[in-house]
């Protein structure tokens, strides 16, 4: 069947001589156009409907279940009336699913495999947040090349990922998916993401197809709230959420995903003007917007369509092609339609956007280029969990470091390591796990004791974080009275050279539907640092979370704070490698820490309003009770090294329209160690044609110095590292003065000012 499938379509496609234009997805399949046309010209109106329908496997993990009983689907597969699956996991279970649709169907289009495949498949990378924190785009794009991989080994080709949401609050639960809250930051992840899943050819088999999501504003939930009300301007959509989109457009990301918020009133899935008139004519991006799970049909909800006809109508006039499991498009389109409220050429142009990925990830060669039993004896799982280590120290950022605590002397005495998390094995694996196996990372406990054999280390959990049953789909149930274990605690510090207190936040909760109006540490893990604090001070305090945590009692006591968020398969052997001193850390903060929950949202890009914050006078902007600004700033994380940076210079002090200048700055290790630096680059447009951001990041450098070592770094300034979204609603830069700031983080900067003149 499948030979005759592939000799049929040649057949077909062997006759099309038209010289169509190419698209800009990355592939080698020739005449990509008028192939899908070709296709397309025979297909009926329910088939092409079809196509714009995906269907979850068996199991409902993200969302409500769903309505369309298994029996349905399998019937609809025969008939060739499903475009995608999701959830559809192994090479059995994607085979026996393109079987039935390949070998029944009359039209034998090949259906795609869709999975969030966040932060890896079965080797488990830090969460996305954590990453960033490397500032290491190699890391970025090697870490999805090697999900990419481990996907197709079980017959997954298209991946939910990356999600670039900005965001700025850390109430929000799914911040730990993103880069934080700087554009820029993102927008360089985003590239490395799309290169490392889609590598440069999409019909590659090792690669897979890649989702920027959520298609846009989510990640500016009001009040950190998730699936919350989004209410920003076009200055600060433009801004600050859409140049990651853009980048990944650019990148060729083969699918968008839209969202399930509100923009302006407006339901993300159901706006044209992101989806139709900006992401597909102005930005001319050909792939295709698969709407998140069930946002078609929760238009319902929003009150913003009567029912899942008037939603599909909606949904496809905006420009989203596929409907996620929300059964709007299956119980509508036909029917619009024929009513003539839909005119066929949108469905046309849904259907073509799908199709044109389907042959561009080389699927009517092949349905079953991805479905391979033999890639997964070729997988080097070992060899991936090495990079994980290696990735996973590069994300840890060291906070604090007084008294010379770290780097641990390998031959210090007894070790006490104590907290919840200390030798938790599920939590640094993270929300969105894919297949990672639950208890499969490295603990702490486990790391140290790898790498000193024969020391004294003692553990003691201190106390429980949960209580009772602990699941992907409940929220956590915070521990709050059982205190059991903290006198054994207490009493194995006193007598410890040093502690190493692990706490934080448990994995379930970060991720989707899991925002919090408290960051600080949950249950009795303050009351028990505070114990243990009492009879020794001597705390290096390894803080596991997925979102940046209130800390200030900590950050002013603890002589030692290391933040290793969610590493992955092998948290703990990355958190030894850091604690030893057999990495030197380089990490730096891509999320403000605030000094107190009431501070979200909270980020360093802000805008200076007409009265900046000042000392002098209470009529400021401030709050009244705390200090002003961030705990920890973006940007920020040290080293066991130091670095100097001299005085920065500029080629020349004015920059005219098509030319560039050179800023120029010398960093030197002058610790006794040798360590990696992020030398970072920030901008101001002192006036504008709206008001602008006090800075921006624009570029940043990771060097490598030797103690002692001096490297000048150059940074090219053009034209268009100036530009913003003007009052003029266009990108471009306006005259005049601009401050270049470059140094070590987001507030220790050192300016030099350039004009711009067109
Ligand atoms: C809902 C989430 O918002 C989205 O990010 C995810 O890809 C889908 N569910 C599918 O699981």
């Amino acid at each position: 069947m499948r030979k005759l499938f592939l000799s049929t379509l040649s057949l077909l496609l062997g006759t099309i001589g038209l010289q169509a234009q190419e698209t800009s997805l990355k592939s080698s399949v020739k005449n990509v156009e008028a192939k899908v046309d070709s296709v397309l010209n025979i297909m009926t109106l329910e088939e092409k409907v079809g196509q714009m329908i995906q269907y979850n496997g068996s199991w409902d993990l993200t969302g409500p279940a769903s309505e369309t009983g298994n029996k349905q689907k399998e019937d609809r597969l025969k008939k060739g009336l499903v475009g995608s699956m999701l959830n559809v996991l192994s090479v059995e279970a994607t085979e026996k699913a393109q079987k039935l649709n390949m070998e029944n169907s009359r039209i034998k289009i090949p259906i795609i495999f869709g999975y969030d495949v966040i932060h890896g498949y079965k080797t488990i990378f830090p969460v996305p947040l954590a990453e960033t924190a490397s500032w290491d785009m190699e890391a970025a794009e090697e870490s999805a090349r090697i999900a990419a991989l481990e996907s197709v080994a079980e017959g997954v080709n298209w991946t939910f990922s990356p999600m670039i949401d900005v965001s700025r609050d850390a109430r929000w639960g799914r911040i730990m998916e993103g880069s934080g809250e700087d554009p820029y930051l993102t927008s360089q992840v985003a590239v490395a993401k799309v290169n490392g899943y889609q590598g440069d050819d999409l019909a590659n088999p090792t690669t897979i197809a890649a989702t920027a999501k959520h298609f846009a504003g989510y990640g500016f939930a009001e009040g950190g709230k998730d699936y919350n009300t989004v209410n920003i301007g076009k200055n600060e959509l433009h801004n600050v959420i859409l140049p990651p989109f853009k980048a990944a457009a650019d990148a060729g990301a083969a699918t968008f995903m839209n969202a399930f918020n509100t923009i302006d009133g407006i339901p993300a899935t159901g706006s044209e003007s992101l989806q139709r008139e900006l992401l597909k004519t102005e930005w001319d991006w050909d792939g295709f917007i698969v709407s998140d799970w069930g946002s078609i049909s929760e238009m319902i909800p929003h009150g913003f369509a009567r029912d899942k006809v008037h939603a599909a109508e909606i949904a496809v006039k905006a420009g989203s092609d596929m409907d996620m499991e929300g059964g709007a498009y299956q119980a509508g389109l036909e029917q619009l339609v024929a009513e003539g409220k839909v005119d066929e050429e949108l469905i046309n142009d849904a259907v073509r956007r799908i199709l044109r990925v389907k042959f561009m990830m080389g699927l009517f060669e092949d349905p079953y280029r991805y479905i391979n039993a033999e890639v997964k004896k070729e997988v080097p799982y070992e060899q991936h969990l090495e990079t994980a280590r290696d990735i996973a120290r590069k994300s840890i950022v060291l906070l604090k470091n007084e008294k010379d605590l770290l780097p641990m002397s390998a031959s210090a005495g007894k070790i006490a390591v104590i907290g919840p998390l200390a030798n938790d094995k599920d939590t640094p694996i993270g929300n969105w796990r894919a297949q990672g196996e639950s208890n499969s990372a490295v603990s702490v406990v486990e790391g140290l004791k790898n790498q000193l054999p024969d020391s004294d280390i003692v553990y003691s959990e201190g106390v429980k974080l949960g209580m009772g049953e602990r699941s992907f789909l409940m929220p956590l149930k915070i521990n709050k009275t059982d205190t059991t274990g903290m006198g054994e605690a207490v009493k194995n510090a006193r007598d410890a050279e040093v502690v190493v207190m692990v706490l934080g936040e448990d994995a379930f909760q970060s991720g989707e539907g899991r925002s919090q109006a408290n960051i600080g540490f949950a249950g009795l893990q303050l009351e028990l640092l505070k114990k243990v604090y009492a009879v020794n001070k001597n705390i290096v305090l390894v803080l596991i979370n997925g979102r940046p945590m209130e800390l200030s009692w900590s950050a002013e006591n603890i002589p030692a704070i290391v933040e290793a968020w969610q590493l992955g398969s092998e948290s703990g052997n990355a958190i030894a490698d850091v604690l030893l001193g057999k990495y030197n850390p380089s990490g730096k903060l891509p999320v403000s820490f605030p000094r107190a929950v009431g501070q979200e949202p909270l980020y360093y890009n802000y805008k200076n309003t007409g009265r900046p914050y000042s000392e002098q006078h209470v009529t400021y902007s401030h709050y009244t009770d705390i200090e002003n600004g961030p705990l920890f700033p973006f940007g920020y994380g040290l080293s066991y090294t130091a670095f100097e940076y001299a005085k920065p210079t500029l080629s020349s002090a004015t920059l005219t329209s098509g030319e560039t200048a050179t800023l120029s700055v010398a960093v030197t290790n002058s610790g006794d160690t040798k360590g990696k630096e992020v030398v970072q680059l920030y901008v101001r447009d002192m006036v504008a044609s709206t008001s602008r951001p006090v800075k921006e990041l624009k570029g940043f450098e990771m060097i490598e110095l030797e103690a002692g070592e001096t490297k000048t770094i150059d940074f090219e300034i053009s034209e268009e590292m100036l530009q913003f979204y003007t009052a003029q609603e266009k990108w471009e830069a306006e005259e005049g003065e601009f401050r270049l700031m470059v140094g070590t983080n987001s507030e220790e900067l050192q300016t030099v000012t350039l004009n711009f003149q067109k």
